[in-house]
C-alpha cells in the first residue's frame, strides 16, 4: 500500500472534540468554556476559574464558598509523604519531585481504585488542594527548611506564597500572580493535556494522568519554558546586550526561548495581560532590567524572524519579580494546569475511545531469525 500522509507532530490535526476551550489564531483569543481568558484575568480569582474548568459555569458566592471551604480543608499532605519528600535527592529538579509526589499521593488516596466520574472529579479537587503543599514542601526541603503548614483561610494564591516563601505578599503581587495562574489554567490539546487524556483514555486514573502530564510539561518547548526564560534574561543580564546577545542565538540558529507556538503564529492571547502585570511586578521591585531586555528581545525576534513571544516569556521574569526561585517556575504552572489537565481527564472519560494511532513502518523487511552462530 501507499504511504499515507503523515501529520509528524499532529500538526494541524483535530483528535477530539471538546468544550473546555477555545483558541482562535485568527485573532489571538482563547475562551474558557467561553469566557474570554483576559476578562477572566482582569475579574476573577483563580478558584472561580478552575470552578468554571470543572463545572462548565462560574460559581455563585454561595458556590464559592463552598468549593473554597472544600478544597482548603484538603490542603494537608500526610506524613508519609512529607517524609518521602524528605528523602529526595538536596538537587532533584523540583518538576521531578512534584511529579512523584504527585504520583506518591495516587499511592495513597482515599479512592486510589476508583475510576467514576465522581470519584475522579474528588481526586482532581485534592490535587488542586495538595499540589501547593507539595510543591513548598519540597523546595523547603532542599534548602534543609521546615515545611509551612497550609492555612485554611488563604486563598489559593496567598497559599502558595505562604508555603513557598513562608508569607504573603501585598494584594498587588498576589493578584498578578492569580492572574499567571489563571492564564496558564487551560490551553486545549496541548502537549501535557493530550498526555493526561491519552492515559485517562486507557481507563487509568487521575493521579496516573496527571504524574504523565507532569512528565509532558518539563520539557522545554512545553512548560520547562517559562524556566528557560529567566535563564536566558539573567545569562544576557544588561539591556545593553540583548540585540548583540540575540544575533548570536540567530548565527548558531538557536531557539529563543518564550518564542513561537504551535497553534498561534501571529501572537498568543495571553501575553498581553501576562506583560502587564509583569511590568507592575517590577514596578512594585523597582527593577526594571528584565522588562527592558525582554521589550529589546521581543521587539527584534518580530523584526527580524516576525516569531511572537508565548505567555511564558512574560511569565519567566514576573515569578522571578515575585520572589520564587527559578526552578520552581514550571511547579507553578503545574499547580495551574491541574485544573485543566484534569476537567480534560473527566471530558475524556465521560465519551471515551481508546487513544491509538497508526505508524508507517520505515524498518527492514520482514526476515527469518538467524542461529546464534550466523549472526
Ligand atoms: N526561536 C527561534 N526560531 C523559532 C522559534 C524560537 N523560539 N520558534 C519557532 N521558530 C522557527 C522554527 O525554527 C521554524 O523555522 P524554519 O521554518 O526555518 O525551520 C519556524 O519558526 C516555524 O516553527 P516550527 O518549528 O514549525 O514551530 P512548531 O509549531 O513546531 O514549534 C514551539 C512550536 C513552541 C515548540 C517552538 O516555537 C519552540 O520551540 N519555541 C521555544 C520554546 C517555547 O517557548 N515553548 C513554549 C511554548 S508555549 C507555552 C507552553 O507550552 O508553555
Amino acid at each position: 500500500t501507499q504511504k499515507p500522509e503523515i501529520y509528524k507532530g499532529l500538526v494541524g490535526v483535530y483528535a477530539d472534540v471538546s468544550s473546555i476551550s477555545k483558541v482562535m489564531p485568527e485573532t489571538n483569543s482563547l475562551t474558557y468554556r467561553g469566557y474570554a481568558v483576559q476578562d477572566l484575568a482582569e475579574n476573577c480569582s483563580f478558584e472561580e476559574v478552575a470552578y468554571l474548568l470543572w463545572e462548565g459555569e462560574l460559581p455563585t458566592a454561595a458556590q464559592l464558598a463552598a468549593f473554597r471551604e472544600e478544597t482548603a480543608s484538603q490542603r494537608e499532605i500526610t506524613p508519609a509523604l512529607h517524609r518521602v519528600i524528605r528523602e529526595f535527592p538536596k538537587d532533584a529538579h523540583p518538576m521531578d519531585s512534584i511529579r512523584t509526589a504527585v504520583s506518591f499521593m495516587g499511592l495513597e488516596d482515599p479512592e486510589t481504585g476508583d475510576v467514576s466520574e465522581a470519584a475522579q472529579y474528588r481526586k482532581a479537587k485534592r490535587l488542586f488542594a495538595k499540589i501547593p503543599t507539595a510543591i513548598g514542601a519540597t523546595y523547603r526541603a532542599a534548602k534543609g527548611l521546615d515545611p509551612v503548614a497550609p492555612n485554611p483561610a488563604h486563598s489559593f494564591a496567598e497559599n502558595v506564597f505562604n508555603l513557598v516563601q513562608g508569607r504573603v505578599p501585598e494584594p498587588e503581587v498576589l493578584k498578578a500572580f492569580d492572574v499567571s495562574m489563571i492564564l496558564y489554567a487551560e490551553h486545549t490539546f496541548n502537549a501535557s493535556t493530550y498526555t493526561a487524556r491519552l492515559v485517562t483514555s486507557t481507563g487509568a486514573d487521575m493521579h496516573g494522568a496527571i504524574t504523565a502530564g507532569i512528565a509532558a510539561l518539563k520539557g522545554p518547548l512545553h512548560g520547562g519554558a517559562n524556566e528557560a526564560v529567566m535563564h536566558m534574561l539573567k545569562e544576557i543580564g544588561d539591556p545593553a546586550v540583548a540585540k548583540e546577545w540575540l544575533q548570536s542565538r540567530f548565527d548558531h540558529r538557536a531557539l529563543v526561548m518564550g518564542f513561537g507556538h504551535r497553534v498561534y503564529k501571529s501572537g498568543d492571547s495571553r501575553v498581553p495581560t501576562m506583560k502587564k502585570y509583569a511590568e507592575k511586578m517590577a514596578e512594585v521591585v523597582g527593577d526594571r532590567t528584565w522588562m527592558e531586555i525582554s521589550r529589546i528581545l521581543a521587539a527584534e525576534m518580530l523584526e527580524k524572524k516576525n516569531i511572537h513571544p508565548n505567555l511564558d516569556f512574560p511569565a519567566g521574569p514576573a515569578y522571578h519579580l515575585m520572589g520564587f526561585e527559578i526552578p520552581l517556575f514550571t511547579p507553578l504552572f503545574v499547580a495551574s494546569r491541574v485544573t485543566g489537565w484534569s476537567a480534560h481527564v473527566l471530558e475524556q472519560q465521560a465519551d471515551n475511545r481508546l487513544i491509538r494511532p497508526l505508524s508507517w513502518y520505515t524498518g527492514k523487511e520482514q526476515r527469518p531469525v538467524p542461529a546464534m552462530a550466523a549472526r
